[in-house]
């Protein structure tokens, strides 16, 4: 053997010894440690343990039941008890309305993510199982609840999963074989004159649980408004905040994550902390914007409050009848083009719906514009649908505060939250007003299949808080969020409905910004490729660092969430780790 042979081979041998020590390895690992305990693993604790924790929690610890159990004979393949027919009836009737799932410990209000394993519709002969709810739940009100609950999960390898209003439409709720933290009742608000060096004024500090509207009618007692979002009840300092949060106001104030003065967290190695500008600096950064259920578990946000106005919404209908398509779609390339630009500027945020019966405003909100000065904004589109001869209704009104405005729109318009496989993109104003005629296209292609909403701002210059929230929101003249409908009696249709946003509609959106486009964290796809850049742009790799400092067992895992590649799901839904 020649010499240089013997050294290819010593290589190859060297190689195939270091595959086979990382396959050991891999081996000696992945047997349960490298995968998260769930209940048919002998290393699940017993009642006894469980029973342990719920003392430790004063009782409050919630073996999960299924929502919809009621409409079922057998509930985890057992006689069940909770069958009932009537209750099933009222379960049905308002299955849409996500005040069902908000006083759920564990139902997901998209109902993708309960994997169809508890069907209200599918018959009391088919099987409910717990499938993907949690196993318990923690109803926390203090937060030693909330360091138990990470104490126990991280002390017996249990999947951890934060769960407030049960909104999110990424899943990021909703776990399999996990113990879940609900937040839900931590509903303190307190007036606050903040002083600090960034900031001197009026400030709202809220539980994790507190609402949008919760906070809008505390603030408005005080003749004061806060940053809240356009659903009355998603939970400020949850998802919302920590993963930017628009609304009604952005326009004026900017994202909600722009208006944070403080918050109180417990974090993953159950340490009870506060991140400001002068203490965990970093994690305060992170919570602003990078992402709910990864980073800690937030009890409290304090945020700046301003001084309540006088405002103005308007709305808008044209029914698409088929024959005038091609009219209507050219005037909602008018309305990017010509009048959403101007609204924007002008502190309105517009939403903006596009789907197979037509195009609706619902609706345009104008704090401290008078009716005739946002008539006057919206003027543009009105002569553009005279000037195509399409039939249209148009109203607008004026309110004394801010709380009139949103309640004059916001029963109206909440649509049916369980009901749709949610994706979502952010469109650049550069975009929008250059190349007009090619986003049209791909809104007229989605829209004649899907429910489609625009939600328009300019958080540009606003102060922009020095948050985590994914940079393009500050170039974002709207972000589009796209829905295919749940069928509840075929779920392979809801499944494929899924694949259409995911193979067919986001791309569509996509193929628009070929390098660096993005989508809102809040209001993505879950199955968005290249979660990182699209989710978290130029931030990730900061936001990764932050993520192993204070949580450096991974104990915090949500779908998308920084950190959250370290993890899978397999079909059992067992979560195991991937490197
Ligand atoms: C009908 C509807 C309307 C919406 N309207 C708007 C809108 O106007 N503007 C907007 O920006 N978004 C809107 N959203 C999106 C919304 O911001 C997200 O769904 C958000 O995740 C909700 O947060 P949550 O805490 O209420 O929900 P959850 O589903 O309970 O939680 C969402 C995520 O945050 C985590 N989380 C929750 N609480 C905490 C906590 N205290 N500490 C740490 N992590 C936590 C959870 O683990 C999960 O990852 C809307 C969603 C729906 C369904
Ligand atoms: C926890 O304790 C309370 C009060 O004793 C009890 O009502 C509840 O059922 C217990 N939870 C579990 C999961 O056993
Ligand atoms: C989800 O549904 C699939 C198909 O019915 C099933 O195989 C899987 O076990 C379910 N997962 C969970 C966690 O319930
Ligand atoms: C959770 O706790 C609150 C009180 O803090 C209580 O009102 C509520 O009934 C509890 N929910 C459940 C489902 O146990
Ligand atoms: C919401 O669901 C209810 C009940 O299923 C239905 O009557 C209503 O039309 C739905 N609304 C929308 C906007 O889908
Ligand atoms: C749901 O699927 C069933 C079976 O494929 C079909 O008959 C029904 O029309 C669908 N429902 C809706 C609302 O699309």
């Amino acid at each position: 053997m020649s010499t240089r042979s013997v050294l290819a081979w010593s290589a190859v041998l060297v190689a195939l010894a270091a595959v086979l020590a990382r396959d050991r390895f891999f081996f000696f690992f992945s047997a349960d440690s490298v995968c998260r305990t769930i209940p048919i693993d002998a290393a699940w604790p017993s009642t006894t343990a469980w029973g342990r924790l719920n003392e430790t929690v004063d009782g409050k610890l919630i073996a999960t039941v299924p929502i919809a159990a009621p409409c079922h004979k057998t509930l985890n393949g057992e006689p069940n008890s909770l069958y009932d027919e009537e209750r099933c009836a009222v379960l049905r009737d308002t299955w849409f309305l996500p005040e069902t799932h908000l006083e759920s410990p564990s139902s997901p209000m998209s109902y993708l993510f309960s994997n169809d394993t508890c069907n209200p519709w599918s018959g009391p002969d088919t099987p409910c199982t717990t499938g993907t709810d949690a196993v318990y739940v923690i109803n926390a009100t203090e937060v030693s609840d909330i360091q138990e609950g990470v104490r126990f999960a991280t002390e017996n390898n249990i999947r951890l999963v934060i769960r407030n209003t049960g909104h999110d439409y990424l899943g990021k709720s909703t776990g399999a074989h996990s113990l879940s933290i609900w937040i839900h009742n931590f509903k303190s608000t307190e007036l606050l004159q903040y002083s600090s060096s960034e900031y001197t004024g009026p400030a709202v500090k809220m539980g994790a649980g507190v609402e949008s509207l919760e906070a809008y009618k505390f603030a408005a007692s005080h003749g004061l408004v806060v940053a809240g979002g356009n659903c009355p009840t998603v939970a400020l300092a949850g998802g919302f905040i920590q993963g930017g949060g628009h609304g009604p106001l952005a326009s004026k104030y900017g994202l909600a994550a722009d208006t944070v003065l403080e918050m109180e967290v417990v974090t993953p190695t159950g340490d009870y902390v506060i991140a400001s500008p002068k203490e965990n600096t970093d994690l305060f950064w992170a919570l602003r914007g990078g992402g709910g259920g990864t980073f800690g578990v937030v009890t409290s946000a304090t945020v700046k409050a301003f001084t309540d106005t006088y405002g103005s919404t308007a709305s808008m209908m044209v029914a698409n009848t088929g024959a005038n398509a091609d009219a209507l779609y050219s005037a909602i390339g008018g309305l990017i083009q010509k009048a959403l630009p101007g609204l924007v500027d002008a502190g309105a945020f517009v939403v903006w719906i596009v789907a197979p019966f037509g195009f609706m405003i619902s609706p345009a909100v104008a704090p401290g514009l008078t009716s005739a000065e946002l008539d006057k904004l919206m003027q543009p589109m009105i002569d553009i649908l005279k000037g195509a001869g399409l039939e249209y209704q148009y109203s607008s009104a004026q309110h004394k505060t801010f709380l009139e405005s949103f309640e004059s729109y916001s029963q109206a318009t909440s649509w049916n939250v369980s009901d749709y496989n949610v994706g979502g993109r952010l469109i650049p104003r550069a975009l929008a007003l250059e190349r007009t005629d090619e986003l049209v296209g791909a809104i007229r292609h989605i829209s004649t299949t899907a429910f489609m909403s625009g939600v328009s701002y300019n958080v540009a210059s606003a102060d922009a808080g020095g948050g985590a929230a994914h940079p393009y929101f500050r170039e974002t003249l709207f972000g589009l969020a796209l829905g295919t409908p749940v069928n509840y009696t075929d779920w392979g249709a809801t499944l494929a409905g899924q694949g259409r946003i995911t193979h067919d509609l986001i791309p569509a959106l996509a193929r628009l910004t070929p390098e660096g486009g993005a989508a809102y964290l809040n209001e993505a796809n879950f199955e968005q490729s290249d979660f990182q850049r699209t989710l978290y742009g130029e931030n990730y790799e900061r936001l990764l660092a932050i993520k192993r400092k204070y949580d450096p067992k991974s104990i915090m895992y949500a779908r998308t969430a920084v950190g959250s590649e370290e993890w899978e799901e397999r079909g059992d839904g067992r979560l195991c780790r991937v490197k």
